[in-house]
């Protein structure tokens, strides 16, 4: 009598295994997936290398450093720096774009630029880190 429970424990031990083992198949192929996302999903992409962004903090980083062009209440300044209040530049895109943007500036000189003024790389302040950049960008999406 004692075999039987013996076997059926055995079957239930091994049921489970047998399960994970499938997981375990099913999960290689999820991690491909997974990996494919990060390469095609920008954001993803950010998460490895900084932090999502910190509004607060990236409120202060404004206005130390990007409010001198854009205003204290970011709604631009003639001559200096533009509206930044439901930016459709902003808005269309990524975060790593974003930074990148930001990282870069948009020189008078680029065909891109639209006022005729620079924006500096970084606003001017090559002392902000990326995660600086980041935690501004954040503030600026929060401008509606
Ligand atoms: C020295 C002045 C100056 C500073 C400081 C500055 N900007 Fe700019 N920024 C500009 C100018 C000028 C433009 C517009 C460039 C153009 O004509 O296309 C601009 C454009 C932008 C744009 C694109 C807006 C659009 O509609 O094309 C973003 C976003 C932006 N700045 C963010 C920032 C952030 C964030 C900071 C702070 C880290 C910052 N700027 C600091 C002058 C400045």
């Amino acid at each position: 009598m004692k075999r039987l429970p013996t076997i059926l424990l055995a079957a239930l031990l091994v049921a489970p295994l047998a399960l994970a083992g499938c997981a375990g198949d099913k999960d290689a192929p999820a991690g491909t997936d997974t990996e494919q996302g990060e390469d095609g999903d920008e954001e993803a992409d950010d998460a490895d290398d900084v932090a999502a962004g910190d509004a607060a903090h990236g409120a202060e980083v404004y206005a130390g450093t990007c409010s001198s062009c854009h205003g204290p209440d970011a709604m631009g300044i003639e001559g200096l720096g533009k509206n930044l209040h439901a930016n459709a530049f902003v808005a269309d895109r990524s975060d790593t774009e974003m930074l990148a943007f930001v990282k870069t500036g948009r020189p008078a000189s680029d065909p891109l630029n639209t006022t005729g003024v620079d924006m500096p790389p970084k606003g001017g302040n090559p002392a902000l880190s990326d995660q600086d950049l980041m935690d501004v960008i954040a503030h600026v999406r929060t401008l509606k």
